[in-house]
């Protein structure tokens, strides 16, 4: 499993939604799941859609002053994770796809969660929710 605790936010729900994404993850860099690859990616495409969205209604509905910066960087990554889903359906599983998605997808998140979700956790909470 590519989640681990130090990643933990502290917010059940986003904290659940991460767990999710990162197994989603897994699934798709595991080659024994060659047979489940476009589903896979198909799931991942939607569901970080989905949960940066519900991110967002939490930053938006707790006033979070860096809601916007952290909407755009939200908005890149859903970009570059676009460009890697057409070049992972068109090569398949491949050891160079593999590395890519460790690098780019699994190397963000894990940045992005210690960096920026955190930081928006450590607001949260100090609003006592
Ligand atoms: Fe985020």
């Amino acid at each position: 499993m590519l989640w681990t605790a130090t990643l933990e936010t502290g917010i059940p729900k986003i904290d659940e939604q991460h767990k999710e994404l990162f197994r989603q993850v897994d699934v798709l860099m595991d080659a024994k799941n060659q047979n489940r690859l476009q589903e896979t990616l198909d799931f991942l495409g939607q569901y970080v859609v989905k949960h940066f969205g519900d991110e967002q209604v939490m930053h938006a509905s707790s006033n979070y002053p860096k809601a916007a910066a952290h909407k755009q960087m939200h908005t890149a990554f859903i970009a570059t994770f676009k460009e890697l889903k057409q070049k992972f359906e068109s090569s398949g599983h491949n050891l160079t796809m593999v590395m890519e998605i460790n690098k780019v997808v699994v190397g963000w998140l894990k940045d992005h969660i210690m960096r920026h979700d955190k930081e928006f956790a450590a607001y949260y909470k100090g609003l006592g929710k």
